[in-house]
């Protein structure tokens, strides 16, 4: 199987990175194709990839096609690509906010799948969500599906709304965490701990907090309570979050990034 991934920058990098270990290639390397010559001699140097500066030599015999650019290039690059593709084609969008929709009809392609992954897929912690087009076959949608696992784990959903909701729980999500271990930071900071003291206890904090959940059936909510005796040190900043409507306020931040995603995709 030949897979072709258009953008080699941060996430298309990333995902053929990942991808490139399926045993579906059969031992090929993955082809990566970018306008940017700087992003090829970067792709060439790692020594795994087929690399190409030019669309005409990748695009016609790929057989599943990534696409990985930022949003506003996908005009021109949909022209340059459409007098090169053909119907028994696969198309896999990793871009936010572009609907299944546009590409059918920028590409005038029929089989296409939409993946809105994460940044943990760097390090193969990456979470994606994906929904197809009629088109896509079942076979079609666990070849792709075996491709996006390579990069973490991957859940099917049934409409494009939860791409759009997903992007405001795990594709801007770990900028969430991040803002949470901040101002954590900046806290053990001001109560007089140095810089790596600092971080030590905030990260370990989080990764056994997270090892915790992930390793037993037990919510977050009763490891909550497990936490906080009554009237002790985590009930009061627990009561304090609570006072202060902070799950309110995650509520809202991700409800901000969903309807976010919803205008992207209709601009
Ligand atoms: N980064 C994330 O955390 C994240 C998360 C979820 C989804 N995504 C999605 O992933 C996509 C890529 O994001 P990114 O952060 O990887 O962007 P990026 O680092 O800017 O990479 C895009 C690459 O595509 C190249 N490119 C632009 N037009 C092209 C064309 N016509 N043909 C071939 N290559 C072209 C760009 O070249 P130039 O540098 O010359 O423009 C650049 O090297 C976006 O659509 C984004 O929505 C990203």
């Amino acid at each position: 199987m030949k897979v072709l991934m258009i953008g080699a920058g941060n996430m298309g990098a990333t995902f053929a990175e990942g991808m490139s270990k399926s045993s579906l290639l059969n031992g090929r390397k993955l082809q990566i194709y970018d306008k940017n010559p700087q992003k090829i001699t970067e792709a060439k140097e790692k020594g795994i990839f087929d690399t190409y500066t030019k669309l005409e030599d990748c695009l016609p015999k790929a057989d599943i096609v990534f696409l990985a650019v930022k949003p506003y290039h996908i005009d021109a690059l949909f022209e340059e690509m459409r007098p090169l593709i053909n119907e028994r084609q696969m198309f896999v969008s990793l871009m936010a906010g572009v609907k299944l929709e546009t590409i059918i009809n920028g590409l005038k392609a029929k089989k296409v799948v939409r993946a809105m992954p994460n940044l943990p897929a760097q390090i193969g912690l990456g979470v994606t969500s994906y929904t197809e087009s009629n088109a896509v076959s079942r076979l079609e949608l666990l070849l792709v599906r075996n491709f996006l696992d390579m990069t973490g784990k991957s859940i099917h959903v049934e409409t494009e709304k939860f791409i759009d909701a997903s992007t405001g729980i795990s594709g801007s999500g770990p900028a969430y965490v991040f803002y949470f271990m901040n101002s954590m930071l900046e806290a053990a900071k001001k109560m007089g701990f140095s810089d790596f003291d600092s971080r030590v206890l905030v990260s370990h904090t989080f990764e056994g907090a997270v090892k915790l959940f992930n390793e037993s059936d037990i919510t977050p909510k009763t490891w909550m309570d497990r936490v906080a005796s009554k009237g002790g040190t985590t009930e009061a900043a627990l009561d304090c979050m609570e006072e202060n409507n902070l799950k309110d306020l995650i509520e809202q931040a991700a409800y901000a990034a969903f309807n976010r995603a919803v205008e992207l995709g209709n601009e």
